[in-house]
């Protein structure tokens, strides 16, 4: 029976098992440029045994960032500089995915751990962030965006593509756009950010507008033997979740037959008054509601954090994959303590020679 340690194919893409290192922003770039830090942490989160992992939020334009230290692929100076990431992930024997995404109404922030709301526009670091519509997210990210003019909605769609290119030719084997979290893409389908009267607001139709040409628009220039995905947020908690739900289903469906291959199901994240059930994998029933109505293979994350958890999820919750963040930043060595759980026998597979040799010799 498929468990977490099942090897994983999708198109030419084969995964040793079904860990995703979910994309984590680490706001350690300047100038949007990968360095040191990023090398160094994706490659041991590669070593510890995961099988894809998702390099962070990368913006496709400077406007696009979150906080003035959120990587980027917008020149060639920075996919240049992508080629030692790419190459450690790979070497570990891990396939690297990268996740391109716009930070709409949310961009122009201090990082987290220096406020995590909008720097003040009169700040020389800030900048002028762009949505559907000029309404503010509110809470700490209280800056009124400027509303896009059809212009800046057919440049954005090229940022994407081109910064697909980018992580094409950089040797990025798993393209992840960012169309959840209140970004960009899900701002454009969410009620809540998007008051647009043309073709770009108000039917869902006409919200899910943006998110279908973008995918099309990156689907012509991404190799057809590779996986493109999205992430996602299926839904708000906003007291209007079965609403919100179908008409997310509607929007994958179409997404699907313009050629998406696979589903992070995440939380839309597109208003602070939310009320979201936070508790042990509580996405996961949504993620198999979504993939048997969409046929989407699918993977989640939030509060997945035992092995036997995860391989259970596989085994009989409908998931195809599961996406960590935070227990993989405690310990990028995770998949060798979910093996040890959930096979009870050497794990040391797991992990390279280097570690598994001896852990698998000196218990
Ligand atoms: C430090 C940090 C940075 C994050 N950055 C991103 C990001 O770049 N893109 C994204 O889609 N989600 C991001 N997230 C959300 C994670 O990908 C993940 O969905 C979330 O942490 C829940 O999973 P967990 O409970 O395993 O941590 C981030 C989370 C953390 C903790």
């Amino acid at each position: 029976m498929t468990g977490l340690f099942t090897p994983y194919t999708l198109k030419d893409v084969t995964l040793r098992n079904r860990i995703i290192v979910a994309p984590m922003c680490q706001y350690q770039a300047q100038d949007g440029l990968p360095n040191d830090w990023h090398t160094v942490h994706y490659s041991a989160l590669a070593r510890g045994g995961s099988a894809l992992v998702v390099v962070e939020a990368t913006a496709v334009s400077p406007e696009g960032r979150i906080t003035p230290a959120c990587l980027g692929l917008w020149n060639d100076e920075q996919a240049a500089a992508f080629a030692p990431v790419v190459e450690g992930i790979r070497k570990a024997g891990a396939v690297p995915g990268i996740q391109l995404a716009h930070a709409g109404r949310k961009a122009s922030a201090n990082v987290p751990w220096e406020g995590d709301d909008h720097i003040p526009a009169q700040n020389p670091k800030s900048w002028q962030p762009i949505a559907p519509s000029p309404i503010a997210f509110g809470g700490d990210l209280n800056r009124t965006p400027e509303e896009m003019t059809l212009d800046d909605i057919t440049r954005v769609k090229a940022d994407f593509v081109k910064a697909a290119e980018r992580a094409r030719d950089a040797g990025f084997q798993w393209l992840m756009l960012h169309f959840a979290h209140g970004y960009l893409a899900q701002s454009f389908f969410s009620a809540h950010s998007n008051q647009r009267t043309d073709q770009y607001g108000g039917s869902a139709d006409n919200r899910a507008r943006f998110l279908i040409e973008t995918l099309q628009a990156v689907k012509a220039v991404w190799p057809e033997n590779l996986p493109l995905s999205i992430r996602f947020g299926v839904i708000e908690f906003d007291g209007r979740d079965e609403e919100t739900f179908q008409d997310s289903l509607s929007l994958l469906k179409k997404l699907r037959t313009s050629g998406l291959d696979f589903l992070d199901v995440s939380i839309g994240f597109s208003t602070p008054e939310a009320k979201i059930p936070w508790g042990p994998a509580f996405m996961g029933p949504w993620a198999r509601r979504t993939a048997e109505e969409t046929g989407l293979p699918v993977s989640t994350s939030w509060y997945i954090s035992e092995g036997r958890q995860a391989d259970a999820l596989i085994r009989t919750g409908g998931l195809d994959m599961v996406s960590l963040g935070r227990p993989l930043l405690a310990n990028p060595h995770w998949p060798f303590e979910a093996a040890k759980a959930v096979h009870k026998t050497d794990p040391a597979f797991v992990l390279p020679s280097p570690y598994g040799w001896w852990l698998s010799r000196y218990k």
